[in-house]
């Protein structure tokens, strides 16, 4: 918030057109009008959601990584996700057929439900930021709690999920342009470092834990 992106990005040589780029993005999303979500609602939806996303240490199969965690995260973020699944940006097959299931008011009430209390940003590194990452906190900021609403915070995320969105912008079943540039030129072992260094941090976003059964969801 404090326009530490600019001077990381300046210092890892960025070119002005990819800061342009970058910025442009930024505008873009951040007019889009703020999903004003009804928590209540969301909940109420939600039950299916918690049989993955409300279970500690829940894993995909086929290739198997840890369901990733969505409270404490931006719901702005966590709408564009859905939206992303929803609309094909995105191509893991069962939230694909979960969003299709979401209509545009589900979304941003199911996103508002998950957040919770979003994460609020320290502005503090947790020591060295490694080289690898240096570029991505202007957005995911140095302690992994995102700079602004659009952005997902990647702090307390699991490690091996993280793994797998890198791969993911790399290879083409993320279409973000905006990851898919940053990603395009990292290494294997750049992502590990990555991975490691944000899922490490804390405050941590967390797997949904708010007691919960369908006797309670209304
Ligand atoms: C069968 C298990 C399962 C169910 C049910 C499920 N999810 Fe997911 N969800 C996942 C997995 C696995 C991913 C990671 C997919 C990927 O690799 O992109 C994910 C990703 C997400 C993300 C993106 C998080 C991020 O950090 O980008 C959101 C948001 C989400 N799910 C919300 C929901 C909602 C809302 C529902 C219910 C309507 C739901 N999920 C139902 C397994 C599930
Ligand atoms: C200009 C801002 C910006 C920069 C710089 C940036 N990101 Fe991102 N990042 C985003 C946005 C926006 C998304 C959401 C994209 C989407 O909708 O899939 C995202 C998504 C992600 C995700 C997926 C999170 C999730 O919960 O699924 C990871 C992991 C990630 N970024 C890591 C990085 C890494 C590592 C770098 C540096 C190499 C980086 N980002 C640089 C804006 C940025």
């Amino acid at each position: 918030m404090q326009g530490r992106g600019r001077v990381s990005a300046v210092h890892a040589g960025l070119s002005i057109a990819a800061i342009a780029v970058w910025t442009l993005a930024g505008t873009a999303w951040a007019q889009e009008p703020a999903a004003h979500g009804d928590a209540r609602h969301g909940k109420a939806i939600s039950y299916t959601c918690l049989g993955c996303h409300g279970i500690e240490g829940y894993k995909n199969a086929y290739p198997m990584y840890s369901v990733p965690k969505l409270e404490g995260q931006n719901p702005d973020y966590l709408a564009a996700a859905l939206h992303g699944y929803r609309d094909g940006d995105r191509a893991h097959v069962t939230m694909h057929a979960q969003a299709t299931t979401l209509s545009d008011q589900d979304i941003a009430d199911i996103a508002a439900y998950f957040a919770g209390k979003p994460l609020v940003p320290t502005g503090k590194a947790a020591g060295t930021v490694p080289q690898a990452a240096t570029l991505c906190v202007s957005c995911h900021g140095q302690d992994g709690v995102a700079i602004a609403p659009m952005y997902p915070s990647l702090a307390g995320q699991h490690e091996d999920y993280l793994v797998r969105a890198l791969d993911e912008y790399r290879k083409g079943g993320r279409k973000n342009p905006v990851m898919k540039g940053f990603a395009a030129g990292l290494k294997d072992q750049d992502i590990a470092v990555i991975a490691q260094y944000f899922s490490g941090l804390a405050p941590s976003l967390s797997t949904e834990s708010r007691p919960y059964t369908w006797l309670t969801a209304h």
